[in-house]
């Protein structure tokens, strides 16, 4: 109780000061200028600021490196409220030399890395330790080892944009022995390329959670050396195990069994990425909307990955049509109008008819866009 008082007390008395008048910055107290300059050019809250010099402590140069620093982060394009995120998670960086730090790494990232301003600098929101690990000992190593895997010009930056921590992370704790250990399993080079790019996060998450997850999916009959075992991996390792077998249950309520789970997460894992309520609204549909069987839909579960409005109600809506007026072939398969491509579509199944049903373009125009 009493600490509380005491430090609202001081609060109290230092708005005040920081108030009063501009010439008492040159102050006896070290921290003082320090705690108005943050006030001041970020904007951040008095409370904030003091806990932000507490953590750094009285520095005889601190106000010019905070000013430095703060001035350079702004002219890299970065807004007050990033600056304020990186300083109240790691107050150091205000102590950074610019010209001997921080311009360096940089410059190293977008003009020999070629790493795209906008993806460096969410990397660098994204991770208050980026600045302060060494150029030359660590990032350097780094990207080197990155580059192994991701080999076209642009795979780096874009892996870096979907996950910033490639960058920040021990290699040598989660990202080598996670690959290393697919490695020893067959997985294929290429294929751990694939999974860096598509999928970074994957590849950072704990070894014992990865290796269990690579038993599951070997489990399931997938060999490691096939294309497919890192996308089994990758959507098995996207969500944790309660999620997982939520995700199973959804399934087993609608009519699939343990095996037919399995079944369709082996040949198409990323349905078992979609959402709850997607498959239930998706296979709802198809089964009460299109009249088409669950087993068709086990059968090609790429079907359920289609959105319900923006594809399968409009074409259903038009091949209802086409069938009231007797225009579609007897032995047409149930589900190919939704499969097709919405070119192919288009072809086969509107413009083709718009001598006999003139308004069918515009009927799909319209629901497409609902
Ligand atoms: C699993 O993940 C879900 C969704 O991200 C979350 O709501 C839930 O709390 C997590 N459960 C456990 C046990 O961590």
């Amino acid at each position: 109780m009493f600490k509380v008082s005491a430090k609202n007390l001081f609060l109290l008395s230092l708005k005040r000061f920081l108030g009063t008048s501009a010439a008492l910055s040159c102050s006896s107290s070290s921290s003082l200028p320090l705690i108005d300059c943050l006030v001041k050019s970020l904007g951040l809250p008095l409370e904030s600021a003091l806990s932000v010099s507490q953590k750094l402590g009285a520095r005889r140069n601190g106000v010019e490196r905070a000013d430095s620093v703060i001035k350079f982060l702004r002219s890299c394009g970065f807004g007050k409220a990033q600056i304020v995120k990186l300083v109240i998670n790691g107050p150091s960086l205000l102590l950074s030399n610019v010209e001997s730090n921080l311009k360096p790494k940089l410059e190293y990232f977008r003009d020999e890395i070629g790493v795209s301003d906008s993806v460096l600098l969410g990397a660098i929101a994204g991770n208050s330790r980026f600045f302060g690990r060494s150029l030359d000992s660590y990032y350097k190593p780094q990207i080197d080892f990155l580059k192994k895997y991701l080999t076209t010009s642009n795979a780096l930056d874009i892996a870096i944009k979907r996950c910033s921590w490639l960058l920040t992370v021990d290699r040598k704790y989660l990202l080598e022995p996670n690959i290393d250990l697919l490695m020893k399993e067959g997985v294929r080079f290429d294929d751990v390329g694939i999974l860096m790019l598509y999928q970074p996060r994957t590849l950072v998450t704990k070894v014992e959670k990865m290796a269990s997850a690579v038993k599951a999916v070997k489990r399931l009959g997938m060999e490691p050396s096939s294309a497919k075992f890192i996308h089994c991996l990758r959507v098995m390792l996207s969500m944790n195990e309660s999620t997982w077998h939520k995700k199973v249950d959804n399934f087993k309520s609608l009519g699939w069994s343990q095996e037919e789970c399995w079944s369709m997460f082996v040949r198409r894992p990323s349905c078992l990425a979609l959402s709850e309520e997607k498959i239930r609204r998706t296979v709802d549909f198809y089964l009460n909307t299109a009249s088409i069987a669950r087993e068709v839909i086990f059968g090609k579960p790429l079907l359920l990955q289609f959105s319900v409005d923006k594809r399968l109600r409009p074409r259903h809506g038009v091949i209802t049509v086409l069938r009231s007026k007797g225009l579609l072939k007897k032995q047409n398969s149930i589900v190919k109008p939704f499969q097709l491509s919405e070119k192919m579509f288009l072809e086969k199944y509107v413009m083709k008819h718009l001598e006999r049903v003139p308004h069918l373009m515009e009927m799909y125009r319209a629901s497409t866009a609902a």
